[in-house]
């Protein structure tokens, strides 16, 4: 029963997701419409955004929730540098006994982190805050590895092809194929 829970509820991200993106008419429009997405997807996430790996640095691409000073991470810095370096979905219950932890809003308890990686490649990573402590657990990682999914695919197709991008995704997707 438990893991149908966690099913579907990943599973309805996931398709939200789809359904925005496959419209969405540039890389700005659909990262923007992704955190809107993610955000509302549960009243216990206060921010969300979503960084894009530049070289070594996370640039953030768009944020929902109190705007960060942390626009720009370098790899060695934070708990959002640990897991793109790392690969892998971080979830901090106590932001302020994490000494990795770079502080963004004041209100802020507890931080997932979860990587968008595609062909091995780590192309960026959704973040999420709330003032909640302890907000985050597995299935919400499992949710969101779901979601990265789906947004690494916008990404990688958003990357060659920005006219029609909507219809360029539609192309890919074999009838009966749900990606
Ligand atoms: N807390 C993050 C920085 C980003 S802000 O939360 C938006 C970190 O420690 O890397």
């Amino acid at each position: 029963m438990e893991d149908e829970g966690l099913a579907t509820r990943g599973g309805l991200l996931a398709s939200k997701l789809k359904e925005v993106l496959l419209t969405a008419s540039s890389r700005e429009e659909g990262m923007r419409r992704a955190v809107e997405a993610i955000r509302d997807s549960n009243p216990l996430y206060h921010w969300a955004g979503i960084y894009l790996l530049e070289g070594d640095e996370l640039v953030l691409a768009h944020e929902v929730g109190k705007p960060t000073p942390h626009r720009r991470i370098s790899l060695d810095k934070g708990i959002c540098g640990a897991a793109a370096r790392e690969g892998r979905t971080i979830i901090v219950d106590d932001v302020n006994a994490d000494p990795r932890y770079l502080a963004c809003s004041l209100e802020t308890r507890s931080e997932i982190v979860v990587p968008m990686v595609s062909h091995g490649r780590t192309l960026g990573e959704i973040d999420i805050d709330s003032d909640r402590p302890a907000a985050f657990d597995s299935s919400d990682g499992a949710a969101l590895e779901e979601a990265s999914l789906v947004i690494s695919e916008f990404i990688e197709q958003s990357a060659w092809s920005v006219p029609g991008l909507g219809a360029a995704v539609a192309r890919r997707r074999s009838p009966g194929r749900e990606a």
